[in-house]
């Protein structure tokens, strides 16, 4: 009888040794599936993570520099790209950009950019067309706001650089602060990596 009951005794310390064990497995579960608002609040952000490259291009320049940008920083890259594509071909871009801009159009942006609000430094290229930003960039600054941000603009173009556009871009965003801007002609977009590097040290 004693050795029964001894069996038993350890029959029972042995199940509620388990099932403490499983309970307290259960709640590291928990707390490695649940979100740590406060914690991950206080732990140092990898690189850049708040930092954001905006682009539009049509033939290449402008993403050749993004992509130097994007390679030097480490920043995150996101192409606008028109829900209505642009012909291929030269001379009815320069027809459709010119249209856009008499009238004042607002061509729409596919898709969106997520988290927007994470990102405290976005740069902004885009090519020269007709003497100003294309249209979609008014869009791109419609869509979103800036304020609080800051913005490194960088442009290509044939020759033409900026063409007054940061000073449009400080009146799009006026509570957004707008750093020197980063202008290259399309020809030098695809070795840009020694004018990327010095412009970041200068916007710094
Ligand atoms: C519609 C259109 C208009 C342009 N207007 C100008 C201009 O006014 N001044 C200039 O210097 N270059 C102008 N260009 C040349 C582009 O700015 C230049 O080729 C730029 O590097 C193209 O960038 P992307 O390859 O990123 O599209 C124009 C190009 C296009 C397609």
């Amino acid at each position: 009888m004693k050795k029964y009951a001894g069996i038993l005794l350890m029959s029972i310390m042995l199940f509620m040794l388990t099932a403490c064990g499983a309970s307290k497995t259960e709640t590291a579960d928990q707390n490695a599936a649940s979100p740590a608002p406060a914690a991950s609040a206080e732990q140092p952000e990898a690189d850049n993570t708040d930092q954001l490259i905006l682009y539009f291009s049509w033939s290449g320049n402008t993403r050749a520099v993004a992509e130097e940008i994007s390679s030097q920083t480490g920043a995150d890259i996101f192409e606008i790209i028109p829900e209505t594509p642009y012909s291929d071909d030269y001379n009815e871009v320069l027809d459709t950009a010119q249209r856009e801009q008499s009238e004042n159009a607002r061509p729409v942006i596919s898709g969106a950019i997520d988290d927007f609000n994470k990102y405290t430094t976005i740069f902004v290229g885009y090519p020269n067309w007709w003497g100003d930003m294309p249209m979609i960039m008014y869009s791109l600054f419609d869509d979103y706001d800036f304020t609080g941000k800051t913005i490194a603009p960088f442009v290509t173009s044939g020759g033409s650089g900026f063409s007054g556009t940061i000073d449009t871009i400080r009146s799009l965003e006026p509570g957004a602060e707008v750093t020197e801007g980063l202008s290259l002609s399309g020809d030098s977009a695809e070795n840009s990596a020694a004018d990327v590097s010095k412009w970041l040290t200068t916007i710094e």
